[in-house]
C-alpha cells in the first residue's frame, strides 16, 4: 500500500511490453508477411492455450461477434439471446444482421446468464445464445450447453472479461460451439488493442478470414499510442505515483460529481447503422499486437494467480459485513476475479466512504437492458439484472494489490459498512 492509496484498477501492461512495442514498431520496413507469420504463431499459442482448433485475431470482440453471427447464417427473424446484465456492444450487433437480440435474466449475485431463464426466452426462431462469463466468473457452462442442446441453438461464449479462467476444469472459450475475447489495455491480457474468435469449426474460422481478407493493417500510430497509454497507466497506478497523482483528480473530480478515469476510458452507448467501415478496410493484426500478446500469454498464468489469491480473501474476508452482499458463483464455476462486484442498497455513499479511507472503487461500464432507452423494442423481465445494476460496486482485486492493500481494503469496507448500518 502506498500512502494508504488503492487504485480502482491497474493494467497487465508492464514496462517489459512496452520495450515490446517499441522494438516492434520501430521496424518500419515490416512487410505484410512479416506482420503475418508473428500474428500467425500468435493465433496458434492463444488457440493452444485455450484448447481450441482455431483462433482468429479480429479488430474487436463486437466485430469478432457480428463476423460469428453473419458466419451461422444468422438473418432476418432470428433470434439470439444475450444476457440483461452485459456491454452495450454485444446486443448492438445483433439487429445489424436483422436479428432480435432477446435479453434473459443473470443470477442475482452470480451477475451471469440463469440457465432456467435463458430456458424460458428460447423460442423456435431462437438461433445463438451468448452466455457471458462477467466479471471473470464463468456461467453454469453444463447447464447451458445441455439446453442449448436440446433445441439446437449454437452457443457462443463472451470471454471479454474471463481468459484464463475455467469451468469444471476446463477453460472458458472451449465450452460452447464458438468464443470471442477482447485485449484492450484494461483487460486481463493485452495486445494494445484488438480481439479473438477461437472455434473448433474450420469452415467458421475460414468465413472469419474470408470477411478479413482485405483489410489493411492497424495503423502503427494508433498502436505507438496504445502502448504509450499503456506504459501511462502503468506509472499512474504505480504505488509511488498513484497517490500523488490519480487519486488526488479522482477525489477532486468526485466532488465536482465527475469521474475522470471513467469519462478518459469509457464509451458512449449507442447504436450502430452499420460496422464501422475501418475494421473491415484496416482492422488486421500487426506483429506488434502478436509479439505483445505472446509475452502476456506466458505470464497470464501467473497475472490470472495473483488475482484469484485476492478474490478468494475478499470472499472470506467481506463474507459476513452488515449490508454488504457478496458474489456467488455457479456450479462449477472457477472465477479468475477480473472484477470483484459486491452489492449495497447505499452504493454511492459506500463509494464515497471508501473514497475517503482512500479507496477507489467503480460501478464499471455493464449496463441493464431489460427496460433500457437504446433498445426499448426488446424490453424483457430481468429483475435481477436491474437490481444488481443499481447496487453494484467493483471493488480493487487487480494482481498488483499487496497484503497490506488488501488488509486497509478489508477494513476499509468493514468501517464504512458499519458507518451506514
Ligand atoms: C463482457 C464484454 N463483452 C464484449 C465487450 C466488447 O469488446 P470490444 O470493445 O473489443 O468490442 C466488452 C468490452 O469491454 C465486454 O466487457
Amino acid at each position: 500500500m502506498a500512502f494508504g492509496r488503492i487504485p480502482r484498477f491497474s493494467p497487465s501492461f508492464s514496462p517489459v511490453e512496452a520495450a515490446i512495442s517499441l522494438r516492434w514498431l520501430a521496424q518500419g520496413t515490416l512487410d505484410g508477411a512479416a506482420d503475418t507469420a508473428k500474428v500467425t504463431e500468435w493465433e496458434r499459442s492463444f488457440a493452444d492455450y485455450i484448447g481450441a482448433r482455431n483462433a482468429v485475431m479480429v479488430p474487436s470482440a463486437r466485430f469478432g461477434f457480428y463476423l460469428l453471427l453473419k458466419a451461422l447464417g444468422v438473418g432476418e427473424g432470428d433470434e439470439v439471446i444475450v444476457p440483461g446484465l452485459t456491454y452495450f456492444a454485444i446486443p448492438a450487433m445483433v439487429p445489424l444482421l436483422g436479428a432480435k437480440p432477446v435479453f434473459a435474466d443473470v443470477g442475482l449475485r452470480s451477475h451471469v446468464l440463469d440457465p432456467e431463464a435463458f430456458r424460458a426466452a428460447i423460442t423456435p426462431r431462437t438461433k445463438a445464445v451468448v452466455p457471458t462469463h462477467l466479471f471473470g466468473t464463468p456461467c453454469d457452462m453444463e447447464a447451458i450447453r445441455t439446453i442449448a442442446r436440446e433445441h439446437n441453438i449454437e452457443v457462443i461464449e463472451d470471454c471479454a472479461q474471463s481468459t484464463g479462467a475455467r469451468s469444471r476444469g476446463q477453460r472458458v472459450g472451449h465450452l460452447g460451439d464458438h468464443a470471442y475475447y477482447t485485449f484492450g489495455l484494461t483487460k486481463n491480457i493485452t495486445t494494445l488493442s484488438g480481439a479473438m474468435v477461437t472455434t473448433d469449426n474450420d469452415q467458421v474460422a475460414q468465413r472469419l478470414r474470408t470477411e478479413l481478407r482485405n483489410a489493411g493493417p492497424t495503423s502503427r500510430r494508433k498502436l505507438a499510442k496504445e502502448a504509450v497509454t499503456g506504459l501511462a497507466m502503468w506509472a499512474a497506478t504505480h504505488p509511488g505515483l498513484y497517490w500523488a497523482t490519480v487519486h488526488p483528480a479522482v477525489v477532486l473530480g468526485n466532488k465536482m460529481g465527475e469521474d475522470p478515469i471513467h469519462d478518459r476510458f469509457g464509451e458512449a452507448e449507442r447504436r450502430y447503422d452499420e460496422v464501422p467501415e475501418y475494421y473491415y478496410s484496416a482492422g488486421r493484426a500487426r506483429a506488434v499486437q502478436a509479439a505483445v500478446g505472446l509475452h502476456q500469454l506466458s505470464r497470464i498464468d501467473d497475472l490470472n494467480g495473483a488475482r484469484i489469491r485476492n478474490g478468494r480473501h475478499l470472499d472470506g474476508a467481506l463474507a459476513h459485513v452488515p449490508g454488504l452482499t457478496t458474489p456467488e458463483y455457479p456450479p462449477g464455476s472457477e472465477p479468475i476475479y477480473m472484477s470483484f462486484v459486491v452489492h449495497h442498497p447505499q452504493r454511492d455513499q459506500l463509494m464515497a466512504e471508501l473514497r475517503a479511507r482512500g479507496v477507489d472503487t467503480t460501478v464499471g461500464y455493464m449496463s441493464a437492458f431489460g427496460r433500457h432507452p437504446l433498445f426499448e423494442e426488446y424490453a424483457a423481465e430481468c429483475p435481477n439484472a436491474q437490481r444488481a445494476f443499481n447496487e453494484l460496486l467493483h471493488l480493487p482485486v487487480h494482481p498488483n494489490l499487496s497484503e497490506s492493500d488488501r488488509d486497509h481494503l478489508v477494513e476499509s469496507v468493514r468501517a464504512a459498512c458499519l458507518s451506514l448500518a
